[in-house]
């Protein structure tokens, strides 16, 4: 048997033993990602918190649990690594652990997007992707994957688009204080909209989304929060109608998303006032793949990139499909200075998982 490990760019070695510990280390993965899925649910993380040393007894009064499951299932965690283990069958959630796994309102907080039973359906629906070549829409995603991640949306609302990004971009701060006219596009769960809508009271903000799942929702919220200067529409970003005069204009996260990403830069050419601004927040990546190789989580973006984000890319025949790590610094400027603007600026406000660009005619 040949080896290509001297042509190899990066290699895994020839040791079977610590191949074998990678893959066992997946296999290991999958179900304790399963066990966290099920102590968040099950309140298992939130009743141990600030409470010390419990047995498998105390949790499961507290949590209305059989007695001998939740043991196995507090053994399982303390291997682990996610308890501490004090002796005596007693395990105590750390204090690192509240953020990520107990605090819902954190930006950090991970335990709800666990897929669970999820996990199932995206897998057959991969079944049917790699066979056609067809992906998903969000919008097949249902009500449900309109939600995900929307507290963090909600948290980098509030902490960074307001407060931090919207400062630096030339003008545009003193435009929405005095009043404009404000476009996001792919507004999603609507985290951006709504809080640019209740922070600039004297601008008007038109948010759309192909997926009338995501419009649903921000149009309740945006009842909810007494908002009476947003505007929704379910529509695809290549449709806006040209010559409407924006003067802001946002894409968060969703450039890599979709089917024609070049006909939605074209229309947001189209759209945009002479001294208007879009601003586009992406994935952070390189260009090759080899220079992405020391992200840690590289595998789990290629594997959003799967189950969501290539998958809405590819969501039509001739999609462009970009995927999550697609819409790099490099493509990024060829598509945009492709579709005829001048300037484009590259903002990195310290986010590991995000650049940001600043586009002007
Ligand atoms: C990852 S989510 C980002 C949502 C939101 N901007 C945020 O930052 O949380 C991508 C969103 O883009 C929407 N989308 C994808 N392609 C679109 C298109 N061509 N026009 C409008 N929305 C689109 C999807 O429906 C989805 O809600």
């Amino acid at each position: 048997m040949t080896s290509n490990i001297d042509t190899a760019v990066t290699s895994v070695g020839d040791d079977p033993r610590r191949y074998g510990f990678t893959v066992w280390n997946y296999r290991q993965g999958e179900i304790v990602a399963a066990m966290i899925y099920l102590g968040n649910e099950l309140g298992f993380y939130k009743a141990m918190a600030g409470a010390g040393p419990v047995t498998a007894g105390e949790l499961a009064q507290r949590t209305g649990q059989h007695e001998r499951w939740v043991l196995e299932w507090l053994r399982l965690q303390a291997a682990a690594k996610l308890l501490d283990y004090c002796g005596d069958e007693r395990f105590q959630l750390p204090d690192v652990a509240i953020n990520l796994l107990v605090d819902g309102e954190h930006k950090s907080f991970v335990a709800g997007e666990f897929a669970g039973p999820g996990m199932a359906d995206n897998l057959q629906r991969l079944f049917e992707n790699f066979r056609t070549g067809l992906g998903n829409s969000y919008e097949e995603g249902g009500p449900e994957g309109a939600h995900r991640g929307e507290c963090r949306h909600w948290q980098a609302a509030r902490n960074d688009l307001i407060p931090r990004m919207i400062p630096a971009l030339a003008g545009v701060e003193a435009k929405l204080n005095a009043g404009a006219l404000a476009l996001d596009i792919g507004c999603g769960d609507g985290a951006a909209v709504l809080a640019m809508a209740d922070t600039y009271p004297n601008s008007r903000f038109v948010g759309i989304d192909a997926s009338r799942h995501a419009v649903a929702l921000v149009g309740v919220k945006a009842a909810e929060m007494g908002l009476d200067n947003v505007e929704l529409h379910h529509a695809d970003g290549a449709d806006l109608p040209g010559g409407t005069a924006y003067d802001f204009v946002v894409t968060l996260d969703c450039i890599h998303d979709m089917t024609r990403p070049e006909a939605v830069i074209a229309a947001i050419k189209g759209s945009l006032k002479p001294d208007g601004t879009w601003f586009i927040k992406d994935i952070r990546s390189k260009p090759r793949f080899e220079d992405n190789l020391r992200n840690p989580m590289l595998a789990m973006m290629y594997g959003f990139s799967l189950m969501s984000c290539m998958s809405s890319a590819m969501s039509e025949p001739g999609g462009a499909g970009l995927g999550t790590l697609g819409f790099n610094p490099e493509v990024a400027e060829r598509m945009i200075r492709e579709a005829g603007f001048t300037q484009f600026q590259m903002h990195d406000f310290k986010d590991p998982g995000n650049l940001y660009y600043e586009v002007r005619h």
